[in-house]
């Protein structure tokens, strides 16, 4: 009785061993170390022909969201007699999101060019209200025209015109618009006065989506055939090395990926870099906590709190004499001269007097923060939030009567919550990568204690 279960768990020992050298084998290799686990994960993500790094870059097998929330302006009238605004938040309003890339092509080994390009599709049955939904919102024009005007960057004839459209034509500093005009463009006379006054290629309409499905940018990236560390990195956008919105070389630098594709072995102090467009600038996530998402193991990386705070801001040479305070960043440079500012939305990690200076904000951590879950070997984001909101510097102006008695304030405008999913396969994918890597440790530790 004895020696049966005896020679039975031999029996079930040597069927394990058995298992393990088929594993091996299947492997490739016959010796174990980090060395091996490197290897075989970064042969896997190097951008080359017919790789499936290079497919999950072309056609990220993830279902995309961007949930846009409107602030629905309470008293237009009021504010502009000073009062304090009064914002109702409506939305979302939820496109569905498809990410192409167009004139793919090597430029070498180490380098691959593509041009980037987002559609969107109004996806009436994940949203709060349909397109034809009218809210009260900013003269986002208006007020670019009258912050110039502040600036003394418009001057003589121009000015007059602008003054005289702003004073007699049907011009008012909030408008009440539908989500559809707002989203995919309304003619506006400012507009079409621009056009006139410095033949700017806009068409006389103003919109919060100009490049649906356009092709207005172009990458170079790293394919990291010579060092897989630098997988996704970017060496160039729009043929440029770096930027030129800011004051410094470290503000202007273009660093990390372009967000869909990231290096791998992530550690806990990892700060992981992406540049972003629309952020003019580039901005490093860092670690929140341990998760898991499907079933797959994630660190879950976060915008630091203190990512727009004035010391910083001023330190890395991103606000020039004096910043409007925390946790918001001036965009102006990059947005045509209007005063233009991203901030985490209702104002989170800002300074409480932006918050205070509107009613109807309330920032919470859970619904606002930028966050996007890692799988921290292979490096593959899982998912994500990417979240973010638009605020306007509203100033008064002596000389334009509907602006006479604003009072100063950072009124936000919208903010936007992209929710990128991997689908299923791909992550079934990835968590049998990382059981994999596991195993292989386990067999590994295994092997050192007999
Ligand atoms: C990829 O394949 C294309 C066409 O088959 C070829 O022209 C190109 O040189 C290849 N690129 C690399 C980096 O192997
Ligand atoms: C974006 O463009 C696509 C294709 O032209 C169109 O079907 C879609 O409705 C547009 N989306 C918006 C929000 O206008
Ligand atoms: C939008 O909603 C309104 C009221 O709920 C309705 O009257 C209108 O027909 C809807 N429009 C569309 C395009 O579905
Ligand atoms: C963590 O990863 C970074 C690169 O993302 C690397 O520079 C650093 O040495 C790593 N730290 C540890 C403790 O492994
Ligand atoms: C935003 O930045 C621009 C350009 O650097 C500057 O002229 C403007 O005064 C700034 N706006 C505010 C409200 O600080």
């Amino acid at each position: 009785m004895q020696k049966n279960i005896s020679s039975q768990s031999h029996r079930i020992k040597i069927i394990f061993i058995i298992g393990l050298l088929l594993t091996l084998t299947a492997i490739g290799s016959y010796f174990l170390s980090d060395d091996l686990i490197y290897l075989q994960v970064t042969e896997k993500l190097k951008l080359q022909n017919n790789s499936k790094a290079l497919d999950f870059l072309l056609n990220p097998p993830a279902i995309i969201y961007r949930k846009y929330y409107f602030f629905d302006v309470q008293n237009p009238v009021g504010i502009l007699n000073g009062e304090k605004p009064r914002l109702s938040e409506r939305g979302p309003y939820t496109f569905r999101v498809e990410w192409d890339k167009k004139n793919v092509k090597f430029l070498n080994k180490d380098r691959l060019k593509y041009s980037p390009i987002t559609t969107t599709y109004f996806e009436p049955s994940l949203s709060a209200g349909n397109e034809s939904d009218i809210i009260t919102f900013l003269n986002i024009p208006a007020t670019g025209v009258i912050n110039q005007m502040n600036q003394g960057k418009i001057l003589g004839f121009n000015a007059i015109m602008v003054k005289a459209s702003l004073d007699h034509l049907d011009t008012k500093l909030f408008i009440k618009r539908s989500i559809g005009q707002l989203i995919s463009g309304y003619n506006d006379p400012l507009m079409e006065l621009a056009e006139l006054m410095d033949n700017a290629q806009n068409d006389g309409k103003f919109s919060l989506l100009k490049n649906n499905g356009t092709e207005w940018q172009s990458y170079v990236i790293n394919t990291g055939y010579s060092d897989p560390m630098n997988v996704g990195k970017i060496a160039s956008w729009n043929g440029l090395k770096k930027l030129n919105y800011w004051k410094s070389d470290k503000a202007n630098q273009i660093s990390g990926t372009d967000g869909t594709f990231y290096p791998p072995f992530l550690n806990r102090s990892s700060v992981i870099e992406s540049f972003s467009p629309e952020m003019c600038r580039s901005f490093g996530l860092v670690y929140l906590k341990d998760n898991e998402i499907d079933g797959v193991k994630t660190f879950d990386f976060h915008l630091p709190s203190d990512i727009f705070s004035a010391s910083e801001l001023e330190h890395a040479g991103f606000c020039e004499d004096k910043c409007l305070g925390n946790g918001v960043l001036n965009i102006s440079s990059c947005y045509g001269g209007v005063s233009g500012f991203i901030s985490q939305p209702h104002f989170l990690n800002a300074d409480e007097k932006f918050v205070q200076a509107i009613n109807g904000l309330k920032p919470n951590k859970q619904i606002h923060d930028f966050l996007i879950h890692f799988e921290p070997t292979t490096g593959v984001p899982v998912a994500g939030n990417v979240r973010l909101q638009i605020n306007f510097f509203l100033e008064p102006n002596e000389e334009i009567d509907l602006a006479k008695k604003i009072q100063p304030v950072l009124l936000p405008v919208l903010w936007f919550d992209e929710e990128v999913r991997l689908n299923l396969e791909i992550k079934k994918e990835l968590s049998k990568i990382a059981f994999y890597v596991r195993l292989v440790f386990r067999i590994f530790f295994l092997k050192l204690n007999t």
